[in-house]
């Protein structure tokens, strides 16, 4: 069957989210106490593909590095793991820069108690007003018109209006969707896509009369000086608004008894330090030679100003990262080897090529460190909330020295390796060894957007089918693999069934869960199963007691067709390779 594409921008997050507590994928953390902001549990069928994804990065990164392709030099990945605490010395926050720089800008709506992030407030620049005549037009008709209009500067650095969303396109985007978060305003229309000043031009209907309107970040140093002249987000209010503020996005927390704040700790915001950290220990105890990566996945914790987006930007949340040494000199050949490796590993496990890009980081974008790098890039994926433009899953940096550097400057001991394969020469041919400080490429990928990604990609919306949707996983990355059905719950049918759904948990049980159930009528059995996006149903029926054959329906293209008994575990085996 050809595949059916369905845009993400066409894919509700609200229907995404309703299946996902439907189905026990995730549930919003203390939910039976009112929830709590920025925190999501996993429930069964989300536990298990988070599980399967967690377990698809660790064999292709760990196990198998890079599916054993060899590295731009020549020799294979090598790599080993670390599983640090979430609780660090203090001090190593302070090497990492956390403590200082590790800051979001906040604004307070002293009225509402509304908290923003300031570079997540998005200005609304009323550009012009539509002529009378125009305005009446069709709005294919206009936004051609409009589309082909040089944009005039907006004479005020004032908006007229703010939206709170990351960027234009995701302004766009929920203005678009919900146009009263702007007072008297009936319906917005992107007119162009986003360029490289971050902004984009709208269409913007306040009854009659129609506006042209520039969307996009607002001056924040001219918000600090003058927040007053800037209206807040929601009630358009002006003279609320505090200026930015720096916030810390590290949680704090007590070790011991006393909790004086001599007793200050962090829980960890990125599992990379951890890697840093252990670097002489994994040199001095596992004969590890250069060029090598250590890997960690965990938990990871922000404090962030405003967590949205499902689990997109969530307080608690797992990474998945790399910290891969090298020679400074080789260096930028790593970071173009790991930067189109890991690109096509979020394609190997189901997300596809025109909902994922690679987005090199202009020279502007990067840490102060990074700028003498290679460079660094983001592996994004076009959420339905981001649409039509794009989120991180996974940053891929090259950070030069600057972390060993730090906590050699911090801790006073020395990080550098002997490379005893390097150096000049000596009289016998051999290299006398160079000592140096490596330089770290790193891989750094979000478990959870990579879970909210998957389910976002699987999403069909399928109004022919019972259930109305499907989830189309990968077979690999399903939580549930197969289900096994008795047609009806009598006769020896729910008794073959069993046996062979016995047989399939002792075979594939600990890839995912084996379904079984004879209660309801086939179809609604059925339009569960799509719904969790499970790919095979097994049914035994009146036929497969005269002849020992099953019925095996495919999820995706709902076809059926009847194989031996005997041939389910290989069928199923082929299938779930793929
Ligand atoms: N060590 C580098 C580092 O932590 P980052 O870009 O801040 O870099 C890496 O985070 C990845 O972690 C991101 O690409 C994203 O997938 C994930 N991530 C970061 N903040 C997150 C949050 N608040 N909620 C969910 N995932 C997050």
């Amino acid at each position: 069957m050809a595949e059916r594409e369905t845009p993400a921008a066409t894919k509700s997050m609200d229907d995404i989210m309703a299946l996902c507590k439907r189905r026990g994928f995730i549930y919003q953390a203390s939910e039976i106490y009112g929830g709590i902001n920025g925190f999501w549990d996993y429930g069964p069928l989300g536990a298990q593909l988070k599980k399967n994804l967690r377990d698809a990065w660790w064999n292709d990164v760990v196990m198998v590095p890079c599916g054993g392709r060899r590295g731009p030099t020549g020799e294979p990945v090598r790599m080993v793991p670390v599983d640090s605490c979430i609780i660090q010395h203090p001090r190593v926050w302070e090497a990492s820069g956390h403590v200082e720089g590790f800051n979001d800008p906040m604004v307070d709506d002293r009225e509402t108690k509304a908290r923003y992030r300031a570079d997540h407030l998005m200005g609304v620049f009323v550009v012009w007003e539509v002529p009378k005549h125009d305005a009446q037009k069709t709005g294919a008709e206009l936004m051609s018109a409009l589309a082909t209009l040089v944009e005039p500067q907006s004479s005020s650095p004032y908006p007229e209006f703010m939206v709170v969303a990351p960027h234009a396109a995701e302004a766009l985007s929920s203005l678009a969707a919900d146009p009263k978060q702007i007072p008297r305003l009936k319906r917005a229309q992107p007119i162009n896509a986003v360029r490289g000043d971050g902004a984009a031009l709208a269409l913007l209907h306040f009854g009659e009369r129609a506006f042209v309107a520039r969307v996009g970040p607002v001056d924040l140093a001219l918000l600090g000086r003058e927040p007053e002249r800037f209206p807040a987000p929601v009630t358009g209010k002006k003279g609320v608004l505090t200026p930015p503020r720096a916030f810390n996005l590290m949680f704090k927390t007590y070790v011991g008894a006393t909790a004086t704040e001599d007793d200050v700790a962090y829980l960890r915001p990125e599992t990379a330090q951890g890697i840093f950290t252990n670097f002489k220990n994994v040199v001095d105890t596992m004969r590890v030679k250069m060029p090598f990566g250590i890997a960690q996945m965990g938990k990871a914790f922000r404090n962030e100003v405003t967590p949205r987006n499902f689990t997109f930007r969530s307080r608690e949340f797992e990474q998945m990262e790399i910290e891969f040494f090298c020679h400074p000199s080789e260096a930028r050949a790593w970071y173009g080897f790991w930067r189109d490796w890991r690109m096509q590993w979020w394609e190997s496990v189901g997300l596809k090529g025109e909902n994922l890009v690679l987005r090199e980081h202009a020279t502007d974008e990067l840490a102060h460190y990074a700028r003498e790098g290679a460079g660094t890039s983001d592996i994004e994926y076009r959420f339905p909330f981001t649409a039509p433009g794009y989120g991180e899953l996974e940053g891929v940096a090259h950070r030069t020295d600057f972390d060993l550097r730090r906590h050699q400057e911090y801790s006073g001991v020395k990080l550098d390796y002997f490379d005893a394969e390097r150096g000049e020469r000596g009289p016998s041919g051999q290299p006398r060894g160079e000592r140096y400080l490596p330089h770290v490429i790193e891989p750094s990928a979000g478990l959870d957007r990579g879970v909210l990604a998957l389910l976002c990609e699987a999403f069909t919306p399928d109004p022919a089918r019972a259930s109305g949707v499907f989830l189309r996983f990968r077979p690999r990355m399903a939580p549930i693999k197969a289900a096994v059905y008795p047609l009806v719950n009598r006769e020896a049918m729910p008794e073959v069934a069993a046996r062979l759904h016995a047989d399939l948990v002792g075979r594939f049980g600990r890839d995912g869960f084996i379904e079984f159930d004879a209660k309801q009528t086939i179809g609604k059995r059925y339009a569960r199963m799509d719904e969790a996006g499970c790919p095979f149903c097994f049914t035994v029926d009146g036929q497969s007691l005269q002849d020992m054959t099953v019925t095996v329906r495919d999820r995706d293209t709902q076809q059926q067709e009847r194989i031996g008994l005997d041939a389910v575990p290989a069928f199923l085996a082929d299938r779930l390779a793929r």
